[in-house]
């Protein structure tokens, strides 16, 4: 079973994230090789960055920092819902991930993305910073139109556009297992160290 956090990537009202972060959830539900909950960093109340040290010593100060850390700790792998913003991701989603890094730590992730273009300049922006957590981010991404996949407001996506999710799933599957034996491996390093 593969613990999958399913991260919003943006705290704009009234976004239209919610209902892509709905559909993911429901596109895993009835699956029983995973189990998916949405972890929303505006649910820890994170300032604009506030620890004095660099995430990697993990020697965080601030309770917000601790909270938002071991949630992340909990899971094997991540799904980001990114809109895009000015040709990258949400600064919201940035300042969040700047406060932690370790958690992530060889585990794998995967990108749904939108915007006007879709959004592939996010999940490019996204892969490069996640590069620096020792995340492994599979390749197939799911990409959505806010013209045509969206319809009265509401997200409605076309097949081909929803289509890659399913591979990017079983990629995500396949290398989160796997990428359980680096943990263990690497946690046995550190206790021997
Ligand atoms: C601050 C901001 C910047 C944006 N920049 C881009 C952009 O660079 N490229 C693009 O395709 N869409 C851009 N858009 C359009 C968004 O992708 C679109 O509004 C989308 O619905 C935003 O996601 P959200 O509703 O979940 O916030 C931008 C929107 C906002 C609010």
């Amino acid at each position: 079973m593969l613990n999958i956090a399913i991260i919003p990537g943006t705290s704009r009202p009234q976004a239209l994230n919610p209902q892509i972060v709905s559909w993911v959830s429901d596109q895993l539900a009835g699956r029983d090789d995973v189990r998916a909950e949405v972890v929303d960093f505006a649910d820890f109340e994170l300032p604009l960055l506030d620890e004095v040290i660099p995430a990697g010593a993990k020697m965080y100060e601030n309770d917000h920092t601790k909270a938002w850390g071991a949630k992340l700790d909990e899971f094997d792998a991540f799904i980001f819902v990114t809109p895009e913003y000015n040709h990258s991701i949400s600064g919201s989603l940035k300042n969040a991930l700047d406060f932690v890094a370790t958690e992530f730590n060889h585990k794998v992730a995967g990108i749904v993305n939108y915007g006007a273009d879709k959004g592939v300049r996010a999940a490019e922006h996204l892969r490069h910073i996640l590069a620096n957590y020792k995340l492994a981010v599979v390749r197939d991404q799911a990409s959505f139109s806010i013209f045509s996949d969206v319809a009265d407001g509401r997200f409605a996506p076309t097949e081909v556009s929803a289509a890659p999710f399913a591979t990017m799933v079983s990629d995500l599957v396949a290398w989160g297992e796997a990428l359980k034996t680096v943990r263990e491996g690497a946690a046995e390093d550190e206790a021997a160290a």
